[in-house]
């Protein structure tokens, strides 16, 4: 396998103090209860996240969607939980915020649950702490941090970046081999990714792959032990945290406020209404929101190109059909399975009572295969009228807000794709993560032809 990207700076990861975490309680449920770990008893739990792996979860999804938009799992190892699989009922949930809330303090916004007061007791441990970020506020604080970085995602901003994200990714394309089979993953999605952040936040280059090491640690929960997984999250944290602020620094001593994202930051109005630990959330949050999602779909395009090889010849006939292809494939690839909210009020929807507490699972995966609103929608069609309906953005006021610059990245890959009649095939193994969050490929080996 070849490998273009540079090797991650050594790096000394500091002594951190060991700070509990929510899997801690779940290592501890399956630890007295091995049988759960792989077979859960209800058909209906999704939350498993060997059908992902597998990638059998479409005919999972299908069977809830044609039974009802919304069901209650009574039992998983995530504890109970509403799943949302129809598409107007996922738009619903996300149009009424205060109803159903993103807030840590409710629970945060995926289906692990926070560790309570009472259960970090019981597991003989202190309570868990929580860096704050926007994606997982209420309103009012959502919209004023969210406003702090929205600016750098505007239709001009995003011409702005093109020019860089398009030379990053001839570099990047010029450099891959020719007649060997390679992982495109690493070679191509996260290098690309890794340098669409670093663009962004004007991160040295030299660093880039940094910015890939610190933000993997929430992705294939199954890589490691939980403490292990714990305790690197901790380390990586205080690191990250560390290098920002010494960007943070020289960016304060600029005479010039420059165009990156950070810059922009520490120089907009409500930078002064945000904490530190704020900031150092919403960097993290971006990093994060921004790294396994954009690669997944790079990874997902070839993957979905190779699966239907009729709409690779018509990608490559007619490149107008590329920003539609682009939301084609992620209304295909789903790189978030899902968002979580925490029902606030008791209420009613689509003939279920939701009770105030509980859990509420948005099923992106199975809103953007809904036969309702999609025809065929088990298959690629890159001329598909409303592609842009899907939800892998979510939806509302938490609705991603670097779809921009992800589809910016995605249309400018498949452009200079096709500029140097590139057809990649898929020519060896293909691993999927192990997660019910993140959704896309560790591994996806390929040999490059033209057309
Ligand atoms: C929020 C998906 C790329 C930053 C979200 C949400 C989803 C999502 C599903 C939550 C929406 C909700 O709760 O309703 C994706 C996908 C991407 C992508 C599929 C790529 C294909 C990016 C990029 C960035 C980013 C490139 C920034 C560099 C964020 C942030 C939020 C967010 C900051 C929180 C928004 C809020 O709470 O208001 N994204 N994202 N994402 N995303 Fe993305």
């Amino acid at each position: 396998m070849a490998t273009i990207a540079p090797t991650p700076p050594a790096i000394q990861r500091p002594q951190v103090r060991r700070e509990p975490s929510a899997y801690d309680a779940l290592k501890a449920h399956f630890e007295s209860h091995p049988e759960e770990r792989l077979h859960h008893p209800h058909k209906w739990d999704v939350s498993r996240s060997d059908i992902y792996a597998e990638d059998r979860w479409q005919p999972v999804f299908a069977e809830m969607r044609a039974a009802g938009p919304l069901h209650w799992i009574p039992e998983s190892p995530f504890g109970p939980y509403w799943a949302v699989v129809g598409h107007k009922a996922i738009q619903h949930i996300e149009a009424l915020p205060e109803l159903f809330s993103s807030s840590w303090e409710h629970g945060g916004i995926t289906i692990l649950n926070r560790l309570t007061e009472e259960e970090a007791a019981a597991a003989g441990i202190d309570a868990p702490r929580e860096l704050p970020m926007f994606i997982a506020m209420d309103r009012p604080q959502h919209t004023g941090q969210r406003r702090t970085v929205a600016p750098k995602f505007t239709p001009s901003a995003m011409t702005d970046m093109e020019a860089e994200i398009r030379a990053r990714t001839g570099e990047v394309l010029d450099r891959l081999p020719r007649g060997e089979v390679f992982d495109w993953v690493d070679t191509v999605s996260i290098e690309l990714t890794t340098g669409m952040l670093a663009i962004l936040f004007g991160f040295p280059w030299e660093d880039r792959r940094l910015l890939t090491f610190w933000s993997d640690w929430s992705g294939d929960t199954e890589l490691a032990t939980v403490r292990e997984l714990d305790e690197m999250r901790w380390g990586i944290l205080q690191e990250m945290a560390a290098y920002f602020q010494s960007l943070w620094i020289e960016r304060t001593m600029d005479s010039e406020p420059g165009n990156d994202l950070i810059s922009m930051m520490i120089h907009s109005q409500a930078m002064n209404q945000m904490r530190p630990e704020e900031f150092m959330g919403n960097l993290i949050l971006l990093i994060v929101g921004g790294n396994d999602t954009t690669r997944n779909t790079m990874s997902g395009i070839i993957h979905a190109l190779d699966r239907f090889p009729d709409q690779r010849k018509l990608y490559e006939e007619r490149p107008d059909l590329i920003p539609n292809a682009v939301q084609e494939i992620l209304r295909m690839q789903v790189p978030l399975a899902h968002m979580r909210r925490t029902c606030t009020q008791d209420t009613e929807v689509f003939g279920q009572q939701i009770k105030a507490g509980d859990k509420v699972v948005l099923w992106y995966i199975s809103a953007n295969r809904d036969e309702e609103v999609f025809e065929n929608a088990d298959t690629l069609d890159i001329t598909r009228e409303n592609a842009r309906r899907h939800l892998a953005f979510g939806y509302g006021i938490h609705r991603c807000v670097g779809a921009r610059l992800a589809e910016l990245q995605l249309r400018v890959l498949l452009e200079e794709m096709h500029k140097r009649r590139m057809r990649v095939h898929v020519a060896g193994d293909v691993e999927r993560v192990r997660a019910n969050f993140v959704h896309g490929f560790r591994k996806l080996e390929v040999e490059i032809t033209t057309f």
